[in-house]
């Protein structure tokens, strides 16, 4: 069973006369375990699919499953499912909500829930990602770039996610500050038998983390590139007008 089937997925923005169809049949399998990416420029639609898939988008057409369950066009996901499948954002900052302390970031999705044993939960969360859990009383914008990602890796790994769908993870931190992100995903992903859909911009972060990556150009797949032609190169102009 695949980890993600993507079928003719097509997602249009409400707006003018016939709205703006942002992602045109779309189609792409993700085997489990696998990292998948999705490059292209600015505009080519890489967020549009995966908010489609995190449930974020109602509203497109096509036929998309996770883990053989049905994800359904006209609703949000919820149940099971929902924890199944996470979303890093590309801007941590604005991912986080400015007026609440790092403990309730993370604890709250967890209450909501009827977890018990929250304030546990959340330290483990946070060791997990290398944070020490006296952060956990602070505010978003009392942490630097590279803690907050951290903060919004925690969280999405909090409900154990199969699938984590990522969105230029690494795009707003320092180039130091990257590599230690790209490689806690790569430990943790393994630690916890994940799968991820990567959105990158940058042919280095998708060489070093993608099994496979697709190619977009204005809402389309043009190429699906595996390892050996993500290795030889060759495709980064592509990203050149990004
Ligand atoms: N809510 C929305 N309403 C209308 N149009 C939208 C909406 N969200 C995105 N779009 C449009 O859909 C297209 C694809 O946007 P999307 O954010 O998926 O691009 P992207 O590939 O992620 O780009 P970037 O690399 O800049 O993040 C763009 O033309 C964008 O303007
Ligand atoms: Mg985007």
């Amino acid at each position: 069973m695949s980890a993600l089937s993507v079928d003719n997925l097509s997602v249009t923005f409400q707006g003018g006369a016939k709205g703006f169809t942002a992602v045109r049949d779309v189609s792409f399998t993700v085997a489990s375990g696998e990292t998948f990416g999705l490059i292209g420029p600015s505009g080519c639609g890489k967020t549009t699919v995966l908010r489609a898939i995190a449930g974020l988008n109602i509203g497109w057409r096509g036929i998309m499953t996770v883990f053989g369950a049905p994800l359904h066009p006209d609703r949000k996901i919820t149940g099971a499912l929902r924890g199944n499948i996470q979303m890093v954002f590309q801007d941590p900052y604005s991912s986080l909500h400015p007026r609440h302390r790092i403990s309730r970031i993370l604890g709250e999705p967890l209450s909501l829930r009827g977890i018990v044993g929250v304030e546990e939960a959340v330290r483990v969360a946070l060791d997990q990602v290398g944070l020490s859990s006296s952060i956990a009383g602070r505010y978003p914008h009392q942490l630097s770039g590279g803690q907050r990602q951290r903060v919004a890796i925690a969280r999405a790994l909090l409900l154990k996610p199969k699938l984590l769908l990522l969105d230029e993870p690494t795009s707003a931190l320092d180039v130091s500050v990257q590599a230690e992100i790209l490689n806690l995903l790569n430990d943790l992903k393994t630690a916890h038998n994940m799968t991820f859909v990567l959105v990158s911009h940058d042919p280095g972060v998708v060489a070093h983390m993608c099994d496979r990556a697709a190619t977009m150009q204005a809402g389309r797949i043009e190429s699906v590139l595996d390892r050996a032609a993500l290795a030889a190169g060759g495709w980064t102009e592509q990203l050149a007008t990004s």
